[in-house]
């Protein structure tokens, strides 16, 4: 996610942009820029670096904050590292145009090559710069003006965008187009002034009439007549709706939610979509990886591959271990990062390394990666942060796309983690041949409905809910799970501890009767994953055990299940997908229990007491 902030009206741009990016930093802020326009020249100030690092530049010249026309950015990189030249806007090659954008344009390496055969050159490495290439090659070909260039441009480009388009030669206008991607304009009085944005907090001090643009939609704004809005496939009108908002500023920014933590599991099915987008190709029944394309042999090859991360990353590398050893049988060992960096572990160049990192600042595991890396292996790294020092770090790579991830208890990072490595796990299998061709393309065809399914599986929240009011004064819970599950009782007691602060415990369900089983009475809930695959039974008698000691049982089940209805005491249903699948689904009532009782304790969800979103210190 990035964020955008431009005025066009009466008054000076430069305040309102600036305290626009600012209000829109939650979005991303690895770095930033504005473009101003002061009636004769545009200035283009971008920095590395947060909004105030960019206010700090602009301040030294005041021609750098001049104007009334103004088009900031503060970027969360996914195509192009965090640095000066990658920051928006980009100007297109003639200097006449400038955008800003808001997404990621799949097919921009193919445009960027067409456009380098006419004579094009770029600066940046991002897809940014090639889309406004694109729509300045579009409007010198067709002779047609800015709005005609964006629609015809667009009606080429694969991806998602929310882009703002300013062209010198005319001035009074601004352009800005919608695909997956939030956009906002504030109408001002009279068509007085308009503001554009990612969301309306930057506005809504100014106006509260909005129009937020549809999917596949555009706006074609100029000072003093009513906004055009048209539908980029056909160039056809559309009536624009201007509505009146009526939330705060502080719900905006949290998307309307209470907390980040709760937008961002709500944001999970978008987070998962954009991370295999471009990558797991339903259609052509493939994953395309080119990260682990070009290192494919030190995969197939390597002795064993070890992951290594901490916290809620080190229990999405639980879930890799079982995805890559049942998938690819390729034998995968996990760490803490903490722990393998002291202990002088055997690591040889026949060995891989797969380090996760959310932050991609954590420091146990950027020196587990420098000692692994000093012992011979590959490293190969799952950041969400688009160079941070663990991404700089590795020798490779793959993305997740959660976007910003601001509540410190990680939730749509989890999930996007596994996705990833369900796709490594999936490549690899195909590449050696563990996984047959049906298996392959019925994984791709079930990780493909995954998103929908936790769409509905949201809905259980008032569910959800209800259980956390029974039990939000228990002072130890225990979380049990086999299997691909495991991991997913681990995590979903360590949401539990880090936001309500109850202690809480993960364990495979088979272990309880080696001594856990001594700690159940009636004031302990236990959270059982029962879904109905695998070793489903034995998870039954499990249950059975702990009714009989009088214990409290919270069963995440798949629907339709009768069974374990009968002799839980609560039951959470999820829908039914492959058992290496179920952790994606299994998780989200976890994170939503944790959450609601955080939230009826008062604790302080989205900054619990001694925590940090990024440990970057031993
Ligand atoms: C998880 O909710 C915590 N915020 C914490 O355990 C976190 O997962 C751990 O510190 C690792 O962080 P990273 O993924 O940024 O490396």
């Amino acid at each position: 996610m990035c964020g955008i902030s431009a005025y066009i009206g009466h008054r000076e741009a430069y305040p309102i942009v600036i305290n626009g990016l600012k209000r829109l930093e939650y979005r991303g802020y690895d770095s930033s820029g504005i473009m101003m326009y002061d009636g004769e020249k545009m200035y283009l100030t971008k920095t590395k670096g947060k909004v105030s690092d960019l206010e700090f530049i602009t301040n030294q010249e005041e021609e750098r904050k001049a104007g009334n026309i103004g088009m900031g950015h503060t970027r969360w990189a996914t195509h192009g590292v965090p640095n000066d030249v990658n920051s928006h806007p980009h100007y297109s090659q003639s200097g006449e145009l400038v955008i800003v954008h808001n997404g990621i344009i799949e097919n921009y390496d193919t445009i960027k090559k067409e456009l380098i055969t006419r004579g094009y050159t770029f600066k940046s490495d991002t897809d940014t710069e090639v889309l406004i290439n694109l729509i300045e090659e579009v409007k010198k070909t067709e002779g047609c003006k800015l709005g005609k260039a964006v629609q015809l441009a667009l009606t080429n480009v694969v991806g998602a965008y929310a882009i703002t388009v300013f062209d010198k030669a005319k001035p009074n206008e601004i352009v800005v187009a919608r695909l997956g991607s939030p956009i906002a304009i504030g109408v001002g009085e009279d068509n007085k002034e308009f503001f554009v944005a990612s969301d309306a907090s930057p506005f809504l001090e100014y106006t509260k009439n909005a129009i937020y643009l549809e999917d596949e939609e555009m706006a074609i704004i100029k000072l003093g007549k009513e906004v055009r809005v048209r539908k980029i496939k056909d160039d056809s009108l559309v009536d624009p709706i201007i509505q009146e908002l009526q939330i705060s500023l502080e719900q905006i920014e949290k998307g309307g939610y209470d907390h980040f933590m709760l937008k961002e599991i709500h944001e999970q099915p978008k987070a998962i979509t954009d991370t295999f987008r471009g990558r797991m190709l339903a259609e052509e029944n493939m994953i395309k990886m080119g990260s682990i394309e070009d290192n494919l042999d030190k995969f197939l090859n390597a002795d064993r591959i070890i992951i290594i991360a901490c916290g809620t990353s080190w229990h999405a590398g639980l879930v890799g271990e079982y995805l890559i050893e049942d998938m690819a049988r390729i034998p995968v060992e996990v760490e803490y990062a903490s722990e393998f960096r002291y202990r002088n572990p055997i690591v040889t160049s026949k060995d891989v390394v797969i380090a996760i990192s959310q932050s991609g600042e954590t420091a146990d595991t950027l020196a587990a990666i420098k000692l692994a890396k000093s012992k011979g292996a590959f490293v190969y790294g799952v950041c969400n942060v688009v160079g941070s020092s663990i991404a700089r770090e590795t020798h490779s790579g793959a993305y997740t796309h959660a976007g910003p991830e601001i509540g410190v208890a990680s939730t749509k990072a989890f999930t996007t983690q596994i996705t990833v490595l369900t796709l490594i796990a999936l490549k690899l299998g195909k590449a050696n041949g563990s996984l047959s061709d049906d298996s392959f393309k019925n994984y791709i065809q079930k990780m493909s409905l995954i998103p929908k399914q936790i769409e509905k599986l949201l809905e259980i929240d008032e569910h959800v809910k209800s259980i956390a009011a029974v039990y939000k004064d228990a002072t130890n819970c225990l979380y049990l799970g086999r299997g691909f599950n495991f991991p997913v009782a681990l995590e979903g007691a360590l949401k539990l501890k880090e936001i309500s602060y109850i202690h809480a415990e993960g364990y495979p369900a088979a272990e309880m009767k080696h001594g856990p089983i001594a700690l159940i009475d009636e004031n302990m809930p236990i959270f059982v994953i029962a879904t109905n695959k695998g070793h489903y039974e034995k998870v039954v008698s499990n249950i059975q055990e702990i009714k009989s000691r009088a214990g409290k049982i919270i069963a995440i089940v798949t629907e339709g299940d009768t069974q374990v209805r009968d002799i839980a005491d609560h039951v959470i249903e999820v829908p039914d997908t492959e058992e290496a699948l179920t952790p994606l689904l299994t998780t989200i009532p976890l994170q939503l229990l944790s959450y609601h009782i955080a939230v009826m304790l008062n604790k302080n969800v989205d900054q619990p007491r001694n925590l940090a979103k990024s440990v970057t210190v031993e």
